[in-house]
């Protein structure tokens, strides 16, 4: 069972017990204590007053029309590539720089939309889609979706073909970042285990890296491979599709839902169209 294997963890270290903690392999017992004390709990804190009706503004974010999503590296401002950009605004150019340092052609980062969490990342589809998927560059990926039961439910271009918002604007998607297991907020590298190292493969299983980890209960998603999923709405029952990145293993049912983006100018922004798919959380 994945559940109990054990990972080799490197929390983000912030204190120098971290630092000296940060080299040590942890089981996934201890690991969760970390998951308490880092980034994570501390937006969740954080969001407590805004919680989800924040997301239900117009769009436009309201008087201020603030629809620009920003960074979130709380606890991480020395760790995270993007630490020194907390709270300030996600450029493309952000993730073109820090992409163009791995060698998957990558980049992921937290951050905040609307009062809610999410996570942003960076791919060099256009670049890498015609090469051969064996030579580890990542890129999107397009395909059909599949329940908890194993019951066909669509494929992403369904979806994509009626609002082609939902396809990767400028290589660069986002997901609601509410874990679907149990709601806790998943932390992109908020640790570096054998899930999320430089590394990419195709197939979103769970073989490869370049996975987005929720720390909780160390469920794992993979952002390049975008799907059409179900998923309930957690206050009322019902039911309801949606175009997400893939679940790739873990205790979460399916994956996580995509929050389409435009670019305006090369600030990166989210768009409100799609609030029934992050009804899953309360
Ligand atoms: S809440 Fe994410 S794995 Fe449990």
């Amino acid at each position: 069972m994945k559940m109990a294997r054990e990972y080799d963890l490197k929390p983000a270290p912030s204190t120098g017990e971290d630092v000296a903690q940060a080299s040590m392999a942890i089981n996934r017992r201890q690991f969760l204590r970390y998951g308490f004390n880092t980034a994570a709990g501390v937006l969740t804190a954080s969001l407590g007053m805004l919680g989800f009706a924040a997301i239900l503004l117009p769009p436009g974010g309201g008087a201020g029309g603030d629809l620009a999503v920003k960074f979130w590296a709380k606890g991480r401002e020395d760790s995270a590539w993007y630490g020194p950009k907390h709270l300030e605004s996600m450029t493309k150019a952000d993730f073109v720089a820090e992409a163009a340092k791995s060698a998957t052609g990558t980049a992921g980062a937290s951050g905040v939309w609307n009062g809610v969490p999410v996570v942003v990342m960076y791919v060099e589809h256009s670049k890498n889609a015609g090469s051969p998927e064996s030579n580890g560059k990542a890129r999107f990926q397009f395909t059909e979706g599949y329940d908890e039961t194993g019951k066909y439910v669509g494929h992403f271009e369904d979806l994509a073909d009626i609002d082609p918002r939902l396809m990767p604007s400028d290589d660069l998607v986002m997901v609601f970042g509410r874990c679907t297991h149990l709601c806790c907020i998943p932390g992109w590298q908020l640790v570096s285990n054998s899930f999320t190292e430089d590394s990419w493969t195709p197939g979103g299983g769970d073989d490869g890296g370049t996975k987005l980890f929720c720390i909780c209960h160390s469920s794992r998603f993979d952002p390049t491979m975008l799907e059409m999923n179900r998923n309930r709405n957690r206050s009322n029952g019902a039911t309801f599709q949606y175009a997400g990145i893939r679940r790739a293993g873990g205790p979460a049912p399916v994956g996580l839902p995509i929050i389409p983006i435009q670019l305006n100018g090369d600030v990166i922004e989210g768009l409100a169209d799609y609030v029934d798919w992050y009804t899953y959380c309360d």
